[in-house]
């Protein structure tokens, strides 16, 4: 198979990388966490992780149980730059979760049918009735970050989503919809590394697009994109849960624990609350 993009992602790496990145990854290529201002240098420990991911896959099922028998409503928005650990994040929270009750939703770029429509629209098409939880793979936020980067949206169109935006979760928080929004974190060598194995491998090619690609000169829009929507919709009833997630091990622990310790379930055990060092408000996040 031949790689996408012509190699882009390479062809990046050696012309048109910052001095800063490629040393990062050239000189630290078999360092587990490239990012300097991470907490930690090591991932963590594989069988401390194995432990304690399979702890907190046990306290999800007990809360699947009980948001069945109850009939809550539940979602959880995953968002992040790309291969910030959105998707593997995700596979741990359903591993062994009954796909009828915790669903993943990851909907494409819009239709025509979907452009002409009010910007949440399709998105309410797939809230949870009672006893689901679904998680949301990229969101309506799609519009306050990437679509403002790429320009698929105008300036108005983006205004009018942050009007609306705060209110919409309101709505949903009041109407008894237990909403949880996760940002993940990943520093810039991070994903660039991602990028340049994801090239390589043809089991995860897939994961590239024009996007990522066009995206690798577009790091610092995504910043001040990323900044405006914290700024703007990080809220009491909604707030934004930051997981930096340089080591994808200690995120996904992170994000897990950040959802199920502050809820009340039927039979829950202890839960340690997730890592300060690497989890928590808008002050967590990195650029
Ligand atoms: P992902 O990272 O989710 O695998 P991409 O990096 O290709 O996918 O795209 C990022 C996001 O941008 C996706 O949610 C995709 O639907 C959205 N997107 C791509 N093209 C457009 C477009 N023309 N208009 C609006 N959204 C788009
Ligand atoms: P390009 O590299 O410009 O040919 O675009 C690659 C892909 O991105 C194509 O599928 C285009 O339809 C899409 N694209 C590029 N720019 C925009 C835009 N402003 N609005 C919507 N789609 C776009
Ligand atoms: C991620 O790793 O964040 C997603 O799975 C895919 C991507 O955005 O590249």
């Amino acid at each position: 198979m031949s790689l996408p993009f012509d190699g882009a992602i390479s062809a990046f790496f050696e012309s048109q990388a910052p001095g800063a990145i490629q040393k990062a990854i050239e000189n630290g290529g078999k360092k587990d966490v490239l990012s300097e201002s991470y907490p930690y240098e090591k991932a963590m420990d594989k069988d401390a992780y194995e432990a304690e991911i399979e702890a907190l896959q046990l306290e999800l099922v007990r809360f699947q149980n009980d948001v069945k028998a109850t009939g809550k409503r539940v979602v959880v928005v995953f968002e992040g730059r790309d291969a910030a650990g959105k998707g593997g994040t995700i596979k741990r929270f359903r591993e062994n979760l009954n796909p009828r009750v915790a669903r993943t939703v990851a909907l494409s770029k819009p239709s025509d049918r979907e452009a002409g429509e009010w910007y949440f629209q399709r998105y309410i098409d797939h809230l949870p009735t009672a006893g689901e939880i679904v998680l949301f793979d990229r969101s309506w936020y799609n519009r306050a970050v990437v679509e403002h980067v790429f320009e698929f949206c105008t300036p108005a169109q983006r205004e009018k989503f942050f009007a609306q935006v705060t209110d919409f979760e309101k709505m949903l928080v009041d109407e008894g919809i237990t909403l949880r929004k996760l940002w993940l974190n990943v520093g810039r060598a991070e994903q660039l590394r991602r990028f340049l194995k994801r090239e390589k491998d043809p089991l995860k090619q897939w994961k590239l697009s024009w996007i990522d690609v066009e995206g690798l000169k577009r790091w610092d829009a995504y910043t001040n994109a990323i900044q405006e929507t914290f700024d703007r919709s990080h809220t009491d009833h909604a707030p934004w849960t930051i997981v930096r997630s340089d080591d994808k091990k200690r995120a996904r622990l992170a994000a897990i624990r950040a959802v199920l310790h502050d809820l009340d379930y039927t039979g829950k055990g202890l839960i340690a609350a997730p890592d300060a060092k690497i989890c928590g408000g808008p002050d967590v996040w990195d650029a």
